[in-house]
């Protein structure tokens, strides 16, 4: 084969790496990450602590089960001794399931308390 062969061999092996899962969710950006800084942010801080009153520390929410704050952060949550409200999906509705369990397991890596047991990305 000439040299010239080779070339196109090697641009349709880099062509297909983009199309194996594996491989191109490294170069993905991290889903949970960007969600909670889009979204999350404006009421729970970059620390976690709340930053308006009425926001609790997350890390002491995230001691609970998934399920728990799965549903939480999907549906919202509303105590009612609570002086502010948490909006279903922090009041972006484009936040998709994997987006949910993405950005709950960011939380975990990030504020401590709990298994990450969702994919980040
Ligand atoms: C408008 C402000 C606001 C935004 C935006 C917001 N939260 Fe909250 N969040 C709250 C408040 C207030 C609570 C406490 C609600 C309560 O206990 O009544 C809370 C509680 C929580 C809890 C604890 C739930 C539980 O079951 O105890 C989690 C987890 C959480 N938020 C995650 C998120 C995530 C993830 C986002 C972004 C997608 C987000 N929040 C966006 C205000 C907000």
């Amino acid at each position: 084969m000439r040299l010239y062969d080779y070339k196109i061999i090697f641009a349709l092996f880099i062509l297909m790496l983009g199309n194996i899962p594996s491989v191109s969710a490294i170069s993905s950006s991290k889903l949970g990450e960007q969600i909670y800084s889009e979204t999350c942010i404006t009421c729970h801080g970059d620390d976690g602590k709340g930053a308006l009153d009425g926001v609790p520390d997350l890390k002491t929410r995230l001691s609970q089960k998934d399920v728990v704050l799965i549903q939480s952060i999907t549906k919202g949550l509303e105590k009612s001794n609570a002086a502010l409200s948490m909006p279903a999906k922090g009041g972006d509705e484009e936040i998709s399931p994997r987006g949910v369990k993405s950005v709950l397991t960011y939380m975990r890596q990030k504020f401590g308390q709990g298994k990450n047991r969702y994919p980040i990305r």
